[in-house]
């Protein structure tokens, strides 16, 4: 029986990946990668909308593979490739821009979140065309889900309007992808402005968990981490959202129910419930940093492993490419 497809990525744009994404997504693609036809990418031609130092850009994407790998992806089961190394992937954004309405594409709040924070001179037109990249990531593969955190949930519904415009218009080409996003671990908020996402693009470092930061800088954000002053652990997401992202963590990351550990820290002060937090996640991002800091001690071996994946991917993609050229009517090379 063939598996059905998955396909995620994650945009190499920091030395590490946070623990929004490996909450968000990273866990995800672990517990799915057995069930499914997965395609793991490193993607990028997204990191590129944004000003990238070209060899800190080469460095963060090794890094993305690594953490991948670190965290659980098996690449040997899996395809864990890096974006730019399959060129159909911006030849169908190429193709996908010519049924995406203007409007369509103005309406993406990531895009106008991020084009005021950059002002209209800084913004580049690929920022804009972003989402429309990320639907022909998806569609080349005819992946029938896609595993991301809350944020993203916008341009995969993107993605499935404009698969079925273009099958509607030139007929059945794409599979209409599903988005898999686990609700209660959708979004993890920065830990000094716990009503803020955590990104890895923050402004501010301090509320920032980082997969491959120093274990005593973790530690140290944890503890600092902003809560209230009812000093009662206990779940409101309204009323008191450090205590309630700081249970999210902890209950993500131990298969926990939050009642469970509500009860463990009654009657206990932030103080307790922090170490006990700081365990947990030191205890978890240990032995991945150290397993990724091992990978990327061998970059000759990394990258040869990544160009092998990219190359598989590149067989599934260009079929897809091929029949969509055909469709449009694209005079094709003899
Ligand atoms: P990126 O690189 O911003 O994030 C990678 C994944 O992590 C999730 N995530 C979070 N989840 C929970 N809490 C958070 N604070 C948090 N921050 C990030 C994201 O939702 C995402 O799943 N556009 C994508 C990359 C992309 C992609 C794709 C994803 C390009 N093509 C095709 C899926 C399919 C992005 O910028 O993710």
């Amino acid at each position: 029986m063939t598996q059905a497809r998955l396909f995620s990525g994650m945009q190499p744009s920091a030395d590490s990946l946070q623990i929004g994404n490996y909450i968000g997504a990273l866990m995800q693609w672990r517990d799915m990668q057995d069930a499914y036809d997965a395609f793991f990418c490193v993607v990028d031609l997204h990191a590129i909308t944004v000003p990238q130092d070209p060899a800190e850009l080469r460095e963060k994407t090794r890094r993305t593979a690594a953490q991948y790998i670190a965290a659980g992806i098996e690449p040997s089961k899996s395809t864990l490739y890096v974006q730019s190394q399959v060129p159909a992937h911006a030849e169908l954004a190429w193709i996908l821009s010519t049924v995406t309405g203007f409007g369509e594409a103005g309406r993406m709040t990531q895009f106008k979140d991020k084009s005021q924070r950059y002002g209209s001179d800084q913004t580049s037109v690929a920022l804009f065309t972003y989402p429309v990249l990320m639907a022909a990531d998806i569609l080349l593969y005819q992946a029938n889900v896609v595993p991301v955190g809350d944020d993203q949930k916008q341009h995969v519904e993107l993605t499935r309007n404009l698969a079925e415009r273009f099958n509607s218009r030139f007929g059945e080409t794409f599979t209409v992808p599903e988005p898999v996003i686990q609700s209660d671990t959708a979004r993890i908020y920065d830990l000094q402005t716990p009503t803020s996402k955590m990104s890895k693009s923050a402004e501010s470092q301090a509320g920032v968990l980082y997969l491959l930061d120093d274990i005593s800088a973790t530690a140290k954000k944890i503890m600092r981490a902003v809560t209230d002053s009812d000093g009662t652990v206990h779940y409101d997401r309204e009323g008191k959202p450090g205590v309630a992202n700081l249970l999210t963590i902890y209950a993500a990351l131990t298969g926990r129910q939050i009642a469970s550990i509500e009860d463990e820290y009654a009657g206990r002060g932030y103080g307790d419930f922090k170490k006990g937090l700081r365990d947990v996640v030191v205890s978890e991002f240990e032995p991945v940093r150290e397993r990724a800091l091992e990978l990327l001690a061998d970059p000759a071996e990394l990258d040869r492993l990544l160009a092998a994946n990219a190359e598989k991917a590149a067989e599934t993609a260009e079929k897809t490419l091929s029949a969509v050229y055909d469709r449009i009517g694209l005079l094709r090379r003899g």
